[in-house]
């Protein structure tokens, strides 16, 4: 048993998608959130600046205690969550977009990543293509200003609709039957997504992830007394009112 909060990080209000996931799997556990929105959005930032990022912010999350920190965010996964386990003592569980499952789901065999820059660049895409990109046939999309559109309350807007449904126009017309949400952000697009392309398979791995947060909690004896009310807590580096109104309105 351990009472110390969990740590979770994401560039803004994306990874309330996996927090809200987790919050869910394991009521007793505190959460404390680092929105880094000062320097949102990662996705078109260089990896080293990124990584820079997700160092300093672990450092300000140790400060809290955490036993667990939970890279909420599929760009800084790629760009950093080598080199955090290995500075870093604390356990890591990190993201990458869900191709298996997407790949398995998929019935016409052909998915569509729709992810950021940085992770469709990164090195822990690029082998999770190596491993089940043969599955089916694999187009990647960088969904340019989508995480831009969700940060700023806009997710469900007419505009968004357009953008998401010009985006995936190219794969879903040459057969595309899933999409893979490779982005925190875009699991608040669903909506927009199935407006834009009512039949088409929405994937994300937020539940996949909050789901093997509690399991490595649990199996190093980690978890919070059941029982205890848990919480999420909130750590803004940016415009906090900017960001809890976001987050209220997902
Ligand atoms: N939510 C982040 C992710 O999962 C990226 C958003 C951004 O570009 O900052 O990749």
């Amino acid at each position: 048993m351990d009472s110390r909060p969990v740590g979770m990080f994401d560039s803004g209000v994306g990874g309330l998608s996996v927090a809200g996931a987790f919050g869910e799997l394991a009521p007793a556990e505190r959460v404390i959130y680092f929105a880094d929105t000062a320097y949102f959005p990662y996705g078109p930032r260089p990896a080293a600046e990124v990584r820079k990022r997700a160092f300093a912010i672990t450092h300000r999350l140790l400060r809290d205690d955490v036993k667990l920190i939970v890279v909420a965010c599929n760009t800084a996964s790629a760009a950093a969550i080598v080199e955090l386990r290995k500075a870093f003592p604390v356990p890591f569980v990190g993201m990458v977009p869900g191709l298996k499952p997407a790949a398995a789901g998929s019935r016409g065999k052909h998915v569509v990543i729709l992810a950021t820059p940085g992770t469709i660049e990164g090195g822990l895409f690029t082998r999770v293509l190596e491993e089940f990109g043969r599955e089916a046939r694999v187009d990647t999309v960088a969904g340019h200003g989508l995480a831009e559109a969700v940060e700023a309350g806009l997710a469900a807007a007419p505009e968004t609709v357009a953008s998401v449904r010009d985006l995936l126009a190219g794969p879903v017309r040459a057969g595309a039957d899933t999409v893979v949400l490779g982005c925190t952000h875009y699991t608040f697009l669903r909506p927009a997504l199935l407006a834009a392309y009512p039949a088409l398979q929405v994937i994300d791995t937020n539940g996949a992830v909050a789901r093997r947060a509690a399991q490595v909690l649990c199996e190093a004896d980690l978890l919070a007394p059941a029982g205890r009310p848990g919480g999420l807590d909130l750590i803004v580096s940016g415009d906090a009112v900017a960001f809890r109104r976001t987050a209220v309105s997902l």
